[in-house]
């Protein structure tokens, strides 16, 4: 029999469904309102025998674990140990390591100092300040109740007196659990004094950290202290109010993330249940991870300054690998959610019912940012966005914010999808020249490898030599020659460019393309053309900035061909310097070669 069957056999589905939803016998089954979507009468059947529920409402089904999959939020493996532990059977697959046990441990210590900080806050009478405190926040018994809200003493060693003195737990263990802290002298003291304690739960509900807020007028310290990374707290995975929470969040199928723990329990207290706080600002793709489980929709609740705009487009990138759907919730004049729900609960509630796509949140701030009736402002605007929307995969969403945009900015929306094309065209040149930079190969040696493949290879390099050319023959004319004598230096690679460049040199007068294109050999006035009149790189003409372009580009060809030079005249002295004898010319070459790379290395 293998450990899953065992496991299965040694639980009971009624017992385990029946202690988290009502369920009423009815003949041979058990039965009650589905969990899984919202019923009057009840269809959810859990079936003894068989081992089995099924709701012929909504069509879920399955065995013990899938339930606790489902209706717990755990993974399959959390499903099959937590009932293992409740069976007292010993999952072979789980032999525990000394890491294990000591995660345990740890455990154990938080629970208790949990339990410590909550008896503080409700039971004694030390405790008194910040019950008066809660009280002024109008945060209820019943929150302090379901979030297990502490209060730590202003003593340095209250926690140390009651796990290592009363209980003998070890004082390196309270230490991994990121409770005490080792001063520089040798003294241990508490890392939580003198403040209100949020526990910070795992998603099974697991205590792995605390964060402590000071009480007003003790503010000399930080306002929020947190646990340090442990190796069960980590601050890019937490999620505060989700395990607290999940049920309610689960039936919602969209939670609201907020950046306080304050924020997160106003919101229950104004009956809006689905809620979590990031520790931080940046929700992350291990967030997502964890939310992609049980919800659809993830808004964001934010202010539409800089760092509302920047935190959410970080959240866009970490939300990409899942189908989570983001929205932002605006609040307007720079509050947070629990000064809003003070001023009235029901401008919260209205303020999450009216959230908008995270794309058009952005659209609206870049909109408020800028002058849109100027064109420098339409610029600016499309420059910010241009990323945004080429991010975008399915046309039709991608359609619908380019129409959005373009009646905004009074254009046809051709012209902003067509910029949006551009970015991605320049975006795909940005790449190519940042590939090569990374690449330790010299473009000489990849030539000469590709000749020994026999292998035809479009060089970066030359991709760039042929943009930087198209760019020279589109600027100003007053401008052109100008720029051709900044190229003095620069040989290129790309067959016939030396020569057009020699024969710009040699071009006196206002330049005109006709007349100098009508003096060069045939083959070159073909080549010439091609890049010319590149489709792609036309496209992206209208929103360039040519100049600026110009002298970006020229900058970093610059760089590669010194890169390039370096490389090889390192080759030719390594060479050189393994050759035993060397003739006087060889010892001449090599002194030129050393003075050479001094000057390019300046
Ligand atoms: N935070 C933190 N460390 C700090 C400051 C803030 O961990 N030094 C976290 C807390 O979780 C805090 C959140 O960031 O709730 C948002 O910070 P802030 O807006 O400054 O505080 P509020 O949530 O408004 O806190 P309060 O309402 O208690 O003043
Ligand atoms: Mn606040």
């Amino acid at each position: 029999m293998s450990q899953i069957q065992e496991v299965k056999e040694a639980s009971d589905i009624v017992e385990i469904i029946g202690s988290r939803i009502s369920l009423q016998r009815a003949g041979s089954y058990m039965r009650g309102l589905c969990p899984f979507h919202g019923e009057k009468s009840p269809s959810f059947f859990v079936d003894e025998s068989l081992q089995r529920y099924k709701c012929f409402g909504c069509g879920e089904s399955g065995d013990v674990l899938t339930f606790l999959e489902k209706y717990d939020g755990m993974t399959f493996a959390e499903a099959l140990e937590e009932l293992a532990n409740r069976a007292g059977i010993t999952l072979q697959k789980f032999t525990k390591t000394t890491d294990d046990l000591h995660r345990e441990k740890i455990l154990e210590v938080l629970s208790l100092a949990k339990q410590y900080y909550h008896y503080l806050l409700t039971d004694h009478k030390v405790g008194a300040v910040a019950r008066e405190y809660l009280k002024n926040r109008n945060v209820t018994n019943e929150s302090i109740k379901i979030f297990q809200m502490g209060y730590a003493l202003t003593s340095w060693d209250g926690l140390i007196n009651f796990l290592h003195k009363k209980k003998k737990y070890d004082l390196n263990l309270l230490i991994d659990a990121g409770l005490i802290i080792k001063g520089k002298t040798g003294r241990y003291y508490d890392r939580f004094r003198s403040r209100i304690i949020f526990p910070l739960n795992d998603h099974r509900g697991r205590t792995v950290g605390f964060s402590g807020r000071v009480i007003d007028g003790d503010e000399k310290d930080a306002k929020y202290i947190n646990s340090p990374e442990t190796v069960l707290y980590h601050k890019s995975k937490m999620l505060f109010g989700f395990s607290e929470l999940y049920q309610e969040i689960r039936k919602a199928k969209e939670v609201v993330v907020v950046e306080g723990e304050f924020d997160v329990i106003s919101s229950t207290q104004a009956h809006m249940n689905s809620v979590v706080a990031i520790k931080g600002s940046a929700l992350t793709a291990e967030h997502a991870k964890l939310l992609k489980r049980t919800v659809d929709k993830v808004l964001l609740s934010l202010d539409t300054d800089d760092a509302g705009v920047q935190a959410t487009k970080k959240a866009i990138t970490a939300l990409k690998e899942t189908n989570l759907e983001l929205r932002a919730v605006v609040i307007p004049d720079g509050k947070d959610p629990d000064e809003l729900i003070k001023s009235d609960p029901k401008k919260w509630r209205d303020a999450v019912k009216a959230s908008i796509p995270a794309h058009e949140f952005l659209i609206k701030a870049s909109l408020m940012q800028h002058d849109k009736t100027k064109p420098e402002g339409k610029r600016a605007i499309m420059k910010e966005l241009s990323p945004l929307f080429a991010q975008i995969e399915h046309a039709v969403e991608l359609e619908h914010y380019v129409k959005l945009l373009a009646s905004e900015l009074g254009v046809k929306p051709e012209s902003v999808k067509e910029d949006v094309d551009n970015y991605k065209n320049k975006e795909a040149f940005g790449k190519i020249s940042k590939e090569k930079s990374a690449q330790e190969k010299s473009s000489q040696e990849k030539e000469s490898e590709a000749r020994e493949n026999n292998a035809p290879t479009i060089d970066p390099r030359e991709k760039l030599e042929k943009y930087i050319l198209f760019l020279l023959f589109h600027s100003d004319k007053t401008k052109i020659l100008r720029k051709v004598e900044s190229l003095t230096h620069v040989s290129f690679l790309l067959s016939g460019a030396n020569f057009v460049l020699k024969e710009l040199v040699n071009f006196s007068g206002l330049f005109d393309l006709k007349s100098f294109a009508a003096k060069l050999p045939e083959d070159i006035q073909v080549k010439l053309f091609d890049i010319y009149s590149d489709q792609i790189l036309l496209k992206g003409l209208d929103s360039l900035d040519i100049d600026k372009e110009w002298l970006t580009l020229v900058k970093k060809l610059k760089t590669i061909i010194v890169k390039d030079e370096l490389l090889k005249i390192t080759k030719e002295l390594r060479e050189l310097d393994d050759k035993l004898e060397k003739t006087d010319e060889e010892t001449e070459r090599q002194n030129i070669l050393l003075k050479k790379i001094v000057k390019l290395r300046n």
